[in-house]
């Protein structure tokens, strides 16, 4: 999947399917429930409620670990707005990990990232799972942060939608390529549709509105990295 026409192109789109079958479907109803009680506000912005989990895999054992160190860092570069700082976001309840559609996603993310050329070289890596809901009604907008085209500063980046309102407008995923042309569209519709992306392209999220009433996009961010790239201490471990 994350092949050399993946690390030339920049971005794929993985359906539903490969994610979600007849063993783990009911358990998307549980994880939606952990977006119901678990987000908080994002930092004064009622439109966006969000948590995050780090969790660090070690390319041996292929074991994963959620990190003692729940810090999030983001360079300025990658995020003009709330880059440069480390920010400490609600830390979601571990127990999520015990989902079985969370277990399909991890390690069909991992069988994926293992394989994936240009991390390789990396013994250790960090995972980080952002858990973010837009929420908007008639009268407003929810922008995600950044709020236009960029790179993140993860050399690989999954989005997998959860959940998007039938009223729901806009939320659509923008790929540019390195002039900031904007190249492809593509909307997420199915629970777990995925898009995935590489430091290729540059991204973006359209912003959500609603046509009527209260309108949600949950998704999930699933970011990997070298292990030194994040602000770590030296207990970061298994916690
Ligand atoms: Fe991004």
């Amino acid at each position: 999947m994350l092949n050399k026409v993946f690390m030339k192109m920049g971005f794929a789109f993985i359906e539903s399917g490969v994610y979600v079958n007849q063993f783990n479907a009911s358990s998307l109803h549980d994880l939606k429930k952990f977006y119901d009680l678990e987000l908080e506000i994002d930092q004064g912005n009622d439109f966006r409620k969000r948590a995050y989990l780090k969790l660090q895999w070690q390319r041996k054992t292929k074991q994963f670990y959620p990190t003692k160190n729940q810090n999030y860092f983001q360079t300025a570069d990658s995020n003009t707005v709330d880059g440069g700082k480390i920010r400490q976001f609600k830390v979601m309840d571990k127990k999520i990990l015990n989902l079985a559609i969370m277990q399909s996603l991890i390690h069909k993310n991992l069988a994926m990232i293992n394989e994936y050329e240009p991390l390789l070289p990396y013994d250790t890596l960090t995972i980080g799972m952002h858990f973010i809901r837009y929420i908007v009604n008639q009268n407003n907008a929810s922008f995600s942060s950044p709020d236009w085209l960029h790179k993140d500063d993860e050399p690989l980046v999954f989005i997998h939608l959860v959940e998007l309102s039938r009223t729901a407008l806009g939320g659509d995923n923008l790929i540019a390529d390195d002039t900031k042309k904007i190249m492809h569209v593509i909307r997420l519709e199915n629970d777990m549709d995925t898009l995935v992306l590489n430091k290729a392209v540059y991204h973006a999220v359209t912003p959500l509105g609603s046509r009527q009433g209260t309108a949600i996009r949950d998704v999930l961010l699933f970011t990997i990295e070298p292990h030194y790239t994040q602000i770590e201490t030296t207990q970061d471990k298994a916690a």
